[in-house]
């Protein structure tokens, strides 16, 4: 099948990529001319894993095509994926200006049948937006073609986008039920065949009902998320083990263990975005969604929890401080640094009169443009930042390690040398990483997530 891709970013990408690695000849499209650019000297702009293999394979079988030109784009696929950010516009409501400028350029260029999916991640009503936005351009220029908006959200993971994109738990398709609608079904459902041949994943729904489900499940992953933070740190006062606890409670198959984990908070482009967009709708049809308002404000706070642990461990004040900062990455195995809870917590060692030393496996570079945005209001706290080649270099003298992200590669450090390289053995460990009495019996101070039980006098 020929198709579009409009937005070659992390879903527009990786969707291109395994649609081509299918066998479909696929046209990627971006407004970003760095971008494709880079895809097209045969370098990748993002970081996940096994993404790489398959832009080169697919690149040389003829089968992938990246570029900026409008209008080859919309006359290339069938099928035009809307693949572009929704960023959180000032009032937290997702901002469709780029959905609805991939729209007109649809309606301002198409001379057949399109089938245009929405991908992106848009609210609840977005399809009418981007069917109207098509008619418009269409009646401009006085023509009839016939064309159907279906909402297909995704629902890959960054750091196993390929793997979640080729073998997918579901794979959520809204259509109408008019003729264009049936015909986009027939196309989709082609499209999606080969996900299928083990058993059925697809399921179909109406096209609002599609929007909301993505929303949905993004706002249930959060709130799971914040449940377990808030409860880790009641169990830091009353003297309980949230590990134990996750373990009591993930058993009930009603509950399961995903997605259960207490830390520093979530970050990332979906949860922070996607939670606050769907508050901003509820709040358009006069209802407030009270859980979610406490999941957002929870999180908030929850950013903050390693910066507080410091504090009340070396005082308020830390001129002369210096920190082994582990993991920078909103998550694992990805250089995404979009929310991520290493900029809060840098922001507050630096605001507080500390040094730091940062490691990621990946995400250095992009870590050093957003940290030099984010301190773009006092350019010496750079200065006050070493950004390392390994995570060894950074514990050099540092009096304690905080670790914010949880790499495989911080999962079972040489402890000894840990602790001749740290000025004073203490981690901060925001992701639990570590057995508490494992720290104790290696003389390590440590401060983990609802496991202070571990750790009272
Ligand atoms: N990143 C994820 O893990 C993930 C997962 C599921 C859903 N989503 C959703 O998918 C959407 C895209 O997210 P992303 O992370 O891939 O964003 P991204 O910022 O990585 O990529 C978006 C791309 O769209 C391009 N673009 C903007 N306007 C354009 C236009 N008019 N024509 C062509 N290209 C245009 C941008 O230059 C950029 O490269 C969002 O709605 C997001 O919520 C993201």
């Amino acid at each position: 099948m020929k198709i579009t891709i409009i937005g070659t970013g992390y879903v527009g990408l990786v969707t291109g990529a395994c649609l081509a690695e299918l066998g479909n000849n696929v046209f990627c499209l971006d407004v970003d001319p760095r971008k494709i650019d880079i895809l097209n000297s045969g370098g990748i702009p993002i970081h996940e894993p096994g993404l790489a293999d398959i832009v080169a394979r697919n690149r040389a079988a003829g089968r992938l095509h990246f570029s900026t030109d409008v209008a080859a784009s919309v006359a290339h696929g069938d099928v035009q994926f809307i693949a572009v950010g929704t960023p959180p516009d000032e009032d937290g409501s997702a901002d469709l200006q780029y959905v609805l400028a991939a729209a007109r350029n649809i309606g301002r260029h198409m001379t057949g049948f399109k089938v245009v999916v929405d991908k992106s991640t848009v609210p609840v009503g977005t399809a009418d937006k981007v069917r109207a936005a098509i008619a418009d351009e269409l009646a401009a220029r006085g023509s009839a073609v016939r064309y159907s908006v279906v909402s297909n959200p995704e629902f890959l993971k960054e750091g196993a986008a390929v793997e979640d994109f080729m073998r997918p738990d579901r794979i959520v398709i809204g259509c109408d039920d008019s003729p264009e609608g049936e015909q986009a079904r027939g196309l989709m459902r082609k499209l999606y065949a080969p996900f299928n041949r083990n058993h059925e994943r697809t399921f179909w729904m109406d096209v609002r009902s599609a929007e909301f489900t993505k929303y949905a499940a993004n706002a249930m992953l959060a709130t799971r998320i914040s449940f377990m933070n808030e409860l880790a740190n009641l169990a830091d006062k009353v003297g309980v083990d949230i590990e134990a606890v996750r373990h009591g409670i993930g058993s009930d198959p009603r509950i399961g263990y995903s997605f259960l984990y207490a830390g520093c908070g979530y970050g990332g482009s979906c949860f922070p975005k996607d939670v606050q967009a769907l508050e901003r709708t509820a709040r358009e049809y006069d209802q407030d969604l009270l859980i979610l308002r406490a999941v957002e404000a929870v999180n908030d706070n929850q950013k903050h929890v390693l910066g507080k642990k410091i504090v009340r461990r070396f005082g308020k004040d830390l001129a002369g401080k210096h920190f082994a900062v582990w993991g920078l990455a909103f998550k694992p195995n990805t250089d995404d640094m979009r929310e991520a809870p290493s900029r809060v917590l840098l922001r507050e060692m630096i605001d507080a009169g500390a040094t730091a030393a940062v490691y990621d496996p990946v995400a250095m570079a992009e870590a050093r443009r957003v940290l030099e945005l984010d301190f773009a209001d006092r350019p010496e706290a750079m200065e006050r930042i070493r950004f390392c080649d390994n995570p060894v270099d950074a514990l050099r003298d540092a009096d304690a390690l905080a670790i914010v992200t949880e790499w495989k590669a911080f999962r079972s450090p040489d402890f000894d040398q840990l602790k001749s390289l740290l000025k004073s053995p203490v981690i901060f460990d925001g992701r639990n990483l570590f057995e508490p009495q494992v720290m104790a019996e290696t003389g390590i101070e440590y401060h983990g997530i609802g496991r202070s039980v571990h750790t009272r006098a």
